[in-house]
């Protein structure tokens, strides 16, 4: 990638940009101008170039209008729309990959009821201190006099370097001016793996019940990138000691600690929990199956017996979990179909491939499994091996080898049986046909007892087998074929 050389107080700091970049940045430099107002970037394009992290969004914040700064620069692009927001003074334009947001300096008091801030203009220094964090605040001149310079007038490149989350002004001031900074702050410290500063994250334990004013959309997307970072149990450990997990996702609270009785004690499930996420998402960047690792104990406080003489039991945790995930979905604003299903799905047969190794793995366990869990077999193993959290390693090496026999199974039934994704041979319309029946009850049990027999062994998985044995349950039926 070619490099582009910024200076920073004439000390020389290569930042990666492509050739495109390079264009761009100087095809703003010249708008503004033309326009004769002082521009720079700002926020986390030059965080991210700093870290050498990849990003496609580029802040400009010029002394001046923002609007009309976008619609000069989208006139050296061919004209591409602009989009703005009048009452925000933002606009944004898309070229190629990049999308590239304009906002003219300001410095803002925000209303204590609500996000939207009262926009009044200002200076880049006041516009730098009511950016969210230093790291966030860095500027890079694109003015003639001093291109390439960075302004960083509250150390952000230190801080950058230290790997710190720091507000420019007094902590809680910037957790109160936007509330969402505190689920920023958290999501940075996991994505990023920063360290938020003690007062940073007292402010945000002072001021977590502020989250409330915040649209569910956005505290949901920054969850779902605390979700996505490499490690999520640093973001959901930091939500839960802030105050901010008992509102966003309660149900994970009643997870938390362990309980004892008659000396025994049950493991605390909500670290349990963390360390399954953690585990999942060292082998796959799939965010849903990280919410199924994250809510498949869910249904465990709601189980929870002591039994004498026993100990700790969860019966039935799977299935009353499965049953509370689209409610959290739905409360999360998180899409109701195919993803909450697949969650739904993982969390009721998260068991399943347990208690098969506890069957001595019969072909019947393996078949019922494959077509209950369908194309989403592979999830649910990657979701069973990550729930192993034992630190007994004696215990941990006898479960990963029983879930290999089960893998090792699982593809050898497969390829007998093709039971991912199937149907009985002999389907409900066939049943119908061969003895005149309407679609009823008789023709659903009928259905069914063929698809147990075949999954159960008793009968091959064939149309002559299957056929034949529902010629012999419909005459116990007193059914007779029509022709
Ligand atoms: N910003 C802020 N307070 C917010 C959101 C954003 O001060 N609640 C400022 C920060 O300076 C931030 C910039 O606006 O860097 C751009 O915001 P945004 O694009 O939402 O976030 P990024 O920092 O670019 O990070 P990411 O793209 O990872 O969300």
């Amino acid at each position: 990638m070619p490099f582009y050389s910024f200076m920073i107080s004439k000390r020389p700091i290569d930042i990666p940009c492509t050739l495109q970049e390079r264009k761009v940045l100087e095809q703003i430099a010249l708008a503004a101008r033309e326009l004769g107002v002082p521009c720079y970037l700002i926020g986390g394009f030059v965080r991210d170039k700093l870290l050498n992290r990849r990003t496609k969004d580029m802040d400009v914040v010029c002394v001046g209008d923002g609007i009309a700064l976008a619609h000069k620069v989208a006139a050296h692009f061919d004209n591409v729309p602009v989009s703005f927001f009048k009452t925000y003074g933002t606009a944004q334009v898309k070229w190629n990959e990049l999308e590239i947001e304009f906002v003219g300096a300001r410095k803002e008091s925000y209303r204590r009821d609500s996000r939207n801030p009262e926009v009044v203009p200002g200076t880049l220094q006041d516009d730098q201190l009511r950016r969210d964090f230093t790291i966030n605040a860095l500027a890079i001149s694109l003015n003639e006099t001093d291109y390439g310079t960075l302004i960083d007038p509250f150390n952000g490149l230190a801080d950058l370097e230290a790997k710190i989350i720091r507000t420019p002004l007094e902590p809680a001031q910037t957790f109160i001016d936007d509330p969402l900074r505190m689920m920023r702050a958290i999501r940075f410290a996991s994505q990023l793996q920063f360290t938020i500063t003690d007062e940073a994250f007292t402010a945000i334990q002072d001021n977590a019940e502020r989250i409330k004013i915040i649209s569910q959309e956005r505290i949901t997307d920054e969850f779902n990138k605390i979700m996505l970072s490499p490690v999520p149990s640093v973001g959901l450990d930091l939500l839960y000691k802030a105050g901010l997990l008992k509102i966003i996702l309660p149900q994970m609270i009643d997870l938390v600690g362990v309980e004892m009785v008659e000396g025994k004690g049950h493991k605390d499930n909500f670290y349990h929990t963390l360390q399954v996420v953690d585990n999942i998402a060292r082998n796959t960047k799939d965010l849903w199956l990280r919410w199924a690792a994250l809510l498949h104990d869910i249904g465990k406080p709601a189980t929870k017996r002591f039994e004498q003489g026993h100990g700790w039991t969860f019966h039935g945790h799977d299935a009353v979990g499965g049953k509370m995930v689209p409610r959290i979905f739905a409360k999360m604003k998180l899409p109701q179909h195919e993803s909450m299903r697949l969650v739904k799905k993982l969390v009721e047969l998260h068991l399943r491939p347990i208690s098969v190794t506890k069957e001595n793995i019969t072909d019947s366990a393996i078949r019922r499994l494959l077509f209950d869990a369908g194309d989403d077999i592979e999830g649910l193993m990657m979701l069973c091996e990550a729930d192993i959290t034992s630190k007994n390693r004696v215990k941990v090496k006898r479960y990963l080898e029983n879930f290999e026999l089960v893998r090792q199974r699982l593809k050898e039934v497969e390829e007998i049986d093709r039971i991912r994704n199937w149907q009985p041979p002999v389907t409900g319309e066939m049943i119908m046909e061969t003895f005149g029946l309407k679609p009823s009850r008789v023709v659903g049990d009928l259905k069914n007892a063929i698809r147990e027999a075949i999954l159960d062994g008793e009968i091959p998985n064939t149309y002559e087998a299957a056929f034949a044995f529902l010629l012999e349950k419909a005459q116990a039926l007193d059914l007779t074929p029509v022709k």
